[in-house]
């Protein structure tokens, strides 16, 4: 079976609830652009590309229902400010950003409202296409790196459900598993939001590759006993010297791969490069509710509300992302092709040529 997080049905934004997974297999339908912003800051949405998908056909639905009655101008104007609101989300990842601006420009392109509605619609949908085949193509370019009977180990979530389809970092697992080149692959649960127990494993689980979950805190033990030949992982933002944002607890990963001799492997479309950020110092990083560190399953499962697990008043610092310096990363997979340290030379020569985040 083939998932598929976020999908054009009967007018609307469909998304795969990914707050309820994996106890609930549910859909949310987004019918306006409020909808979206809310499902992208509530995490039923999730991933960067899946993001930048969703905050495209957030677009499409505010094109749809701003009046045709207004002067093109002053629809454009107030079309801009709705696609502003959807980039600010979620600040990390670019790629709901570029993926809001590139329908925009898009917009702006058209003089009459039905043609604006229809070119934003159909470069949602280009926007969405174009992820999968990138993926696929990550997915061949990350797997032929893979020693063969490999065991790989991979932190949060960056498959279907973060994509357009397939994935960046499970895209180069899903390649080689259909390779016959993996042997399995462990998932760090991810805290606080747990998207590596929840929805790696889940997504793996459905097609029958073999996972293991272990706690954040075992990535130490697991190295130091040679059970892993490679790490791989997903990017928010990659800036232009090669920092990489991801999910927080990739930065220890690495810094672990590095002392276990292990490679490091950073999977991401173009969508992903920000060449106008110089380095991972000028990323903003989102800081979430400390709720979601207090409690266990605050935001997410039936009730939303959680299990608390520290003393009422307990202060928590949550950031969602860290930074992992460039020097620590062995190589940078993009559809266009693999980038090495020194980054800032490698990555405009083999992944420059993919449009990305500053094309604006
Ligand atoms: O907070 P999330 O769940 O949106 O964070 C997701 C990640 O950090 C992923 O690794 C990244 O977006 C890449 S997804 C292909």
């Amino acid at each position: 079976m083939e998932i598929r997080a976020v999908a054009w049905r009967d007018d609307a934004l469909w998304l795969l609830d990914q707050s309820a997974l994996p106890v609930q297999v549910s859909w949310v339908v987004c019918r306006s652009p409020q909808e979206v912003e809310e499902a992208i800051r509530s995490l039923k949405v999730r991933g960067a590309p899946a993001i930048g998908i969703a905050g495209a056909y957030g677009v499409a639905l505010a094109a749809r229902h701003l009046p045709d009655t207004l002067p093109l101008e002053e629809y454009l104007e107030r079309l801009h400010v709705q696609g502003e609101r959807l980039a600010r989300a979620r600040p990390t990842a670019v790629n709901l950003r570029w993926a809001v601006e590139r329908t925009l420009r898009v917009a702006r392109a058209h003089r009459r409202v039905q043609e604006v509605r229809e070119a934003v619609l159909a470069e949602a949908h280009r926007i969405l296409q174009e992820d999968v085949e990138a993926n696929r193509r990550i997915g061949a370019l990350g797997a032929d790196l893979l020693p063969h009977g490999c065991w790989v180990l991979t932190h949060c979530n960056t498959g279907a459900l973060a994509t357009g389809g397939w994935g960046t970092a499970l895209g180069v697992i899903r390649t080689a598993w259909a390779q016959g080149k993996l042997r399995g692959v462990y998932a760090t649960e991810t805290r606080p939001l747990l998207q590596g127990a929840r929805l790696t494993t889940w997504e793996l689980h459905q097609e029958g590759i073999p996972v293991t979950l272990v706690v954040d805190g075992a990535v130490g033990a697991l190295l130091r006993q040679g059970k892993v030949d490679a790490v791989v992982v997903g990017a928010d933002r990659i800036a232009a010297n090669g920092d990489v944002a991801n999910k927080i607890g990739t930065y220890p990963l690495a810094v672990l791969a590095h002392r276990h001799g292990i490679p490091f492997y950073v999977c991401a479309p173009t969508s992903t490069l920000d060449w106008a950020t110089p380095s991972g110092e000028a990323i903003v990083i989102e800081e979430r509710s400390p709720l979601e560190v207090v409690r266990v399953g605050w935001g997410w499962g039936r009730e939303g509300q959680g299990l608390p697990i520290a003393p009422a008043g307990v202060p928590a610092w949550n950031p969602a992302f860290d930074i992992t310096p460039a020097d620590l990363v062995t190589a940078i997979i993009t559809e266009v092709g693999v980038a090495r340290f020194p980054y800032a030379h490698t990555l405009p020569r083999r992944c420059g040529s993919g449009e990305s985040a500053d094309a604006r």
